[in-house]
C-alpha cells in the first residue's frame, strides 16, 4: 500500500475535481481547477493538461505542487502535497491517454487537446474539514443543508 489509502482513492475518483497550486517565477501562488484530477496509483495523482499554460510553465521551473480535493456537499476533503512530473511522450503517456479515454471517460474532443499529463508523486496528505463540524453538527445534517442550498440555487437559475 502506498500513501494513498483506499478511502482517499475512492474520494478523489468520486470528486473528479482538484484545485492545483503551483509557484510562479515571481514567488506568487497560482491556483487553478483541474476536472481531470484523479488517481494514477497508490502513490500518484494525475491530471490532463487541456488548457493550463500557467501551471505547466510553473512546474517546469519548480515541480512543487499541492492539490486540494474537497467535496462541496460534505465539506470534507484532502490536501495532497508532492512533486510533479510532466509526461508528454512515450509508453507512460500512451498508457495515461488510454486510461483517460477508456476508463476515466474523457471525451474524444477533449482527449485530442491533451499534449501532456501531469503525474504527481504524493509525499504528504492531510485531511481538510470545514469548521462547521466544530459546532457539533453531524455529516448527515451538513449534507442536508448543502443539498438544500444547491437545490435552491438550481431553482433560482431555472426561474422555478
Ligand atoms: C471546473 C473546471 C475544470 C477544469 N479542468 C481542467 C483540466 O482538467 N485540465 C486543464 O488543463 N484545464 C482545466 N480547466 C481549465 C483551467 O483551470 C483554466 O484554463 C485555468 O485558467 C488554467 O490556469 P493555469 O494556466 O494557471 O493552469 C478547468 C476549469 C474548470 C473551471
Amino acid at each position: 500500500m502506498g500513501i494513498l489509502t483506499e478511502e482517499m482513492q475512492r474520494f478523489v475518483r468520486e470528486q473528479k475535481l482538484g484545485f492545483v497550486a503551483t509557484i510562479c517565477a515571481d514567488g506568487t501562488p497560482n491556483l487553478s481547477p483541474k476536472g481531470t484530477t484523479t488517481v494514477w496509483d497508490d502513490d500518484h495523482l494525475i491530471f490532463a493538461d487541456i488548457c493550463s499554460p500557467g501551471t505547466i510553465a510553473n512546474l517546469v521551473q519548480n515541480p512543487a505542487v499541492e492539490v486540494n480535493v474537497v467535496d462541496p456537499i460534505t465539506r470534507r476533503g484532502y490536501r495532497f502535497k508532492g512533486q510533479a512530473t510532466i509526461v508528454d511522450e512515450g509508453r507512460l503517456f500512451e498508457r495515461a491517454m488510454s486510461f483517460f479515454r477508456n476508463d476515466y471517460g474523457l471525451s474524444e474532443a477533449l482527449a485530442r487537446r491533451v499534449d501532456r499529463v501531469v503525474l504527481i508523486r504524493v509525499a504528504r496528505v492531510a485531511p481538510v474539514i470545514s469548521p462547521i463540524y466544530d459546532t457539533g453538527v453531524t455529516e448527515d445534517e451538513v449534507v442536508r443543508r448543502y443539498v438544500e442550498y444547491y437545490e435552491t440555487i438550481r431553482k433560482q437559475r431555472a426561474g422555478v
